[in-house]
């Protein structure tokens, strides 16, 4: 069974499998033939494993059964033997309580699968918000040759003539019936017009986001990250991708070659560049974990802080994913940045991040804007520090509110996310526009799973006068869709009785994004009597995926990861399974 043309390198993993001429090959091959494999598929050709998020629960995944067939062909083509598997599939719009309690556990699905199963390589086949960080975490762990296909985004929405972006729109159509701007019915028929294809969400939310940030690491072929769902090129991209992760194996090129330190920073400058999701900054710290790479809050600010935001799309700008990708997509962007990218960075194609993208040209300079116009000059994101985060939190200032950028406000407390729906539009709410929204509850513990609730809706009574933004601090994550003065991922959180837990209605707080800060204004005999007085609430979640999670999610400073995935286990298994 051994292949004649590898003679002289390293055996394929996939022969401790099927290359073997005992009762272990045996049993290996014949239950694999039931499929219709012939003898030749088990002669040392690299076995690749096509790791595939496909659900109908998760609508921006629906599709992607159909894109493993031209994975197939692409890997039929260069000599490998394509084996599609299901994984775990995390439906952001569709899960409750959030699908972020889930990315942990899906990661050790992907993890688990890839190292039980007889595969040289593999696809992740992946796309919504959390799916695409889970794939890269489970794959990274086993570290063999990865490459990433995304599913795309949906085509623009549209209502009324006009576009109409995913999740932004949602926000903005809901506060404008709360504020009395549009009716329930215009509010139920954009529904309709908002998700009219398949793929992901068409904003710069979090999939786009982390599908540019794919392509950014080196992950994935160029345009990955912005091909349209139902472009046909999106087709002929899992056909090539097919093709080169047969390579890869040959080549033996695993994510532990691509994703150096300089990768994360590339990927850092452009989250700056497309505006791209807040959520970016907890899973690219988890999936650097899994790599044993160096890669901490700070370096966002670090690296990013300077990085001009050039993509002109919601939420930050105007514009959508199909007008990025016919303007030239990630690879006109990152030719317009290079100057301020390791060009050097090695990517799947064996290839440096310079060479995959030579040539590549911007066709509509604006949606790709030119360098003396950006859509903001210093777009990266914000961390901040003070004695109401004293292991950071950030903003994405870019998305943001200038004037609010330096504020001083009392707040308005909620101490959990029931206690803000209960009394948010209550007419006796004690707040006005200078207030600060506190919410409490909803950090990586205390939700559990850190929910995107942390762009909590203002009060209605502020709506109808005109109030479009307020300084709103929480312990949650925010959709990569959504806009606003929000500092989330407070840490420590408050259900372990981080500083948070002890804000009380009527604090003065002070939000100084240019000096970094988040300050409560109490002195430090008051917050350590509070501290003393604290009680931690007891959990409702005493078994299962929950407790476990619960006993071992780390703050979101550290990624949010469970403590004991931290690394990699590689991919040897030492023992038969008969
Ligand atoms: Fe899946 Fe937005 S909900 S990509």
């Amino acid at each position: 069974m051994s292949d004649t043309n590898n003679k002289d390198k390293k055996p394929l993993r996939s022969q401790q499998w099927y290359g073997k001429l005992d009762k272990d090959g045996f049993i290996h091959r014949s239950w694999m033939k039931n499929q219709g494999l012939p003898d030749h598929s088990f002669d040392g050709r690299p076995i690749i494993g096509i790791c595939n998020s496909w659900s109908e629960l998760t609508p921006c995944n629906a599709h992607l059964r159909e894109l493993a067939e031209y994975v197939k062909r692409g890997v039929w083509e260069a000599g490998g033997v394509p084996l599609e598997f299901p994984v775990m599939s995390l439906g952001e719009t569709q899960m409750k309580p959030t699908a972020m309690l889930f990315r942990n556990l899906m990661s050790m699905d992907v993890e688990e699968s890839m190292r039980a199963y007889g595969m040289d390589g593999v696809v992740l086949l992946g796309g919504c918000d959390k799916t695409t960080p889970a794939q890269l975490m489970g794959a990274c762990s086993v570290d063999l040759p990865t490459i990433v296909v995304s599913s795309g985004p949906m085509l623009n929405g549209k209502y009324r003539g006009k576009d109409i972006g995913s999740g932004t729109d949602v926000w903005k159509f809901s506060e404008a019936v709360r504020g009395g701007k549009m009716s329930l019915d215009e509010f139920m028929r954009a529904e309709s017009g908002m998700s009219r294809s398949r793929g992901t969400c068409m904003t710069m939310g979090t999939a786009s986001t982390m599908a540019c940030l794919v392509e950014a690491l080196g992950m994935s072929l160029p345009e990955n990250g912005t091909l349209p769902a139902v472009d046909a090129r999106r087709q002929a991209l899992a056909h090539m991708t097919g093709g080169r992760i047969v390579e890869m194996v040959k080549e033996d090129l695993k994510p532990s070659d691509i994703l150096t330190k300089s990768a994360f920073e590339n990927a850092i400058r452009a989250n700056a560049a497309i505006g791209g999701s807040t959520n970016a900054v907890v899973h690219l710290l988890a999936i650097a974990g899994r790599v044993g790479v160096d890669l901490t809050l700070d370096d966002w600010d670090r690296i990013g802080a300077d990085i001009p935001c050039l993509v002109d799309l919601m939420p930050s700008g105007r514009f959508l994913m199909e007008d990025f990708h016919y303007a030239g997509g990630f690879p006109a962007l990152i030719q317009r940045l290079s100057h301020l990218f390791d060009m050097s960075a090695n990517t799947v194609c064996n290839a440096s991040l310079g060479e995959i993208t030579e040539g590549a040209e911007c066709f509509n300079e604006e949606v790709i804007r030119p360098l003396d116009k950006p859509l903001r000059a210093n777009a990266g994101i914000a961390v901040l520090r003070g004695n109401l985060s004293p292991q950071g939190a950030i903003i994405k200032p870019s998305a943001a509110t200038p004037e609010l950028l330096q504020h001083t406000g009392k707040a308005v407390v909620f101490e959990n996310i029931e206690d803000y729906k209960a009394r948010i539009d209550t007419p006796e709410l004690d707040v006005d526009k200078d207030s600060i929204l506190v919410l409490k509850g909803c950090g990586p513990k205390g939700y559990p799973g850190m929910p995107e609730v942390g762009n909590m809706a203002l009060p209605s009574k502020l709506l109808e006068q005109g109030i479009t933004d307020m300084v709103r601090i929480s312990d949650a994550r925010m959709s990569g869709t959504a806009f606003g003065t929000v500092v989330l991922h407070v840490a420590p959180e408050s259900t372990m009785g981080g500083p948070l837990a002890l804000v009380q209605h009527g604090d003065e707080i002070t939000l100084d994004v240019e000096g970094r800060g988040l300050h409560l204004h109490i002195s430090d005999e008051e917050m350590a009597r509070r501290k003393a007085a604290w009680q931690p609430e007891k959990s409702d979640y005493h078994r299962g995926y929950a407790k476990l999670y619960i006993d071992h999610v780390m703050q979101a400073d550290q990624g949010a990861d469970l403590d004991f995935l931290v690394g990699s286990s590689g991919s040897k298994v030492s023992r038969e399974s008969h």
